[in-house]
């Protein structure tokens, strides 16, 4: 199980509300996975993460635009590229049924996304918010 820490906040409420609700949807998939519920859970999770990643990444990258974050195109992409793997492995499950790849590789894309884009990429949102205060 991961728990949540201090540090993954961003300082803007709903978002950290929201990265906490993944958090919570990831720690849900780790333990059917423990418990060999991995495949029936895949679809459930891939659904949720489809609407949560258009409401979550609208809220971040309208943030970022007010804040005018200098490094909003990279940021972006990496949203993008999110997106993409999930609709890639929703289709390779619609197409052969969910399996141990597809299992082992949602679960691998959403530890990665907490340990390297929630807890540092949007940290640097963060960290910008704090030493633009004008904004
Ligand atoms: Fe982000």
């Amino acid at each position: 199980m991961i728990a949540w820490r201090e540090t993954y906040n961003i300082g803007v409420q709903e978002v950290d509300r929201q990265h906490q609700e993944l958090v919570e949807k990831l720690n849900e998939f780790l333990d059917a996975c423990i418990n060999q519920k991995g495949k029936e859970k895949i679809m459930e999770t891939l659904s949720f993460l489809k609407a949560y990643t258009v409401e979550h990444f609208k809220d971040e990258e309208a943030i970022m635009q007010k804040i005018q974050y200098p490094a909003y195109a990279e940021h972006k992409k990496e949203h993008d590229d999110f997106i993409a793997t999930v609709v890639e492995l929703e289709n390779g499950i619609m197409t052969q049924g969910p399996t141990i790849l597809t299992t082992l590789k949602l679960n691998r894309t959403l530890t990665d996304w907490l340990l390297t884009h929630i807890s540092k990429n949007d940290q640097k949102i963060a960290e910008y918010i704090r030493t633009n205060p004008v904004n």
